[in-house]
């Protein structure tokens, strides 16, 4: 099956793309199939949220997403390194509020695509109007994991498995530069 998930092949979602087939899989513990269904487009209408699908090449069912809004951090919440002397209490950034790939694509690269093509809109986001760090609440152990491995840092536990991560907007940018 050829996917097509590219930087520059997310399609900003409508109501012509089919999300009735897509699951995430066991590891959905953040429900985000459902999320996907039931409000994804209702929260990129209202404008809270914007929301980038891949679809099958020349089809309109989606095989994965990702949602972004903007966000803070508390400064307090974050590691020293992480804080320069006269960083202000509540840190600007870009949230990952949604990401995930449809299990039947899951381990092909297609997440590493659809985090790198995040990373991008955040730092576009981050040249016209700032914001410090791109941040996620990797809900489990995989989510964590797989973050992780693009260098996001844990910061917080926010209840349940969940835990608040963040990138520094220069390590995204060192991470887009890598061949
Ligand atoms: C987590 C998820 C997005 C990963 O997508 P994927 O398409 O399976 O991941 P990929 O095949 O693109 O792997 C990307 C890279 O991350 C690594 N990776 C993937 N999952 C990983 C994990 N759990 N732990 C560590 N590394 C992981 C891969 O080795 C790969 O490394 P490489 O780029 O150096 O080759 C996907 O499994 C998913 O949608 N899971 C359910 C929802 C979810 O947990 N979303 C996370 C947001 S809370």
């Amino acid at each position: 099956m050829e996917v097509c998930v590219e930087l520059s092949n997310l399609a900003r979602l409508n109501e012509s793309h089919d999300l009735s087939a897509f699951d995430t899989g066991t590891t959905d513990v953040e429900g985000q199939s459902a999320w996907l269904r039931d409000h994804a487009l209702t929260n990129d209408q209202r404008g809270l949220t914007r929301v980038f699908v891949a679809t099958i090449q020349g089809a309109a069912r989606v095989v994965a997403f990702v949602g972004l809004a903007p966000g803070t951090i508390a400064r307090d919440t974050l590691p020293r390194r992480l804080r320069p002397h006269g960083t202000p209490l509540i840190i600007p950034g870009l949230l990952i509020a949604r990401l995930a790939v449809d299990r039947t694509l899951q381990g092909q690269g297609v997440g590493r695509d659809l985090v790198l093509a995040a990373i991008g809109r955040a730092l576009s986001a981050h040249e016209h109007a700032g914001g410090a760090l791109i941040i996620v609440d990797a809900a489990g152990e995989k989510a964590r994991r797989f973050y992780t491995h693009y260098r996001f840092t844990g910061i917080t536990d926010i209840g349940g498995r969940t835990t608040r991560m963040v990138l520094p907007m220069p390590v995204a940018a060192e991470l887009l530069k890598r061949p």
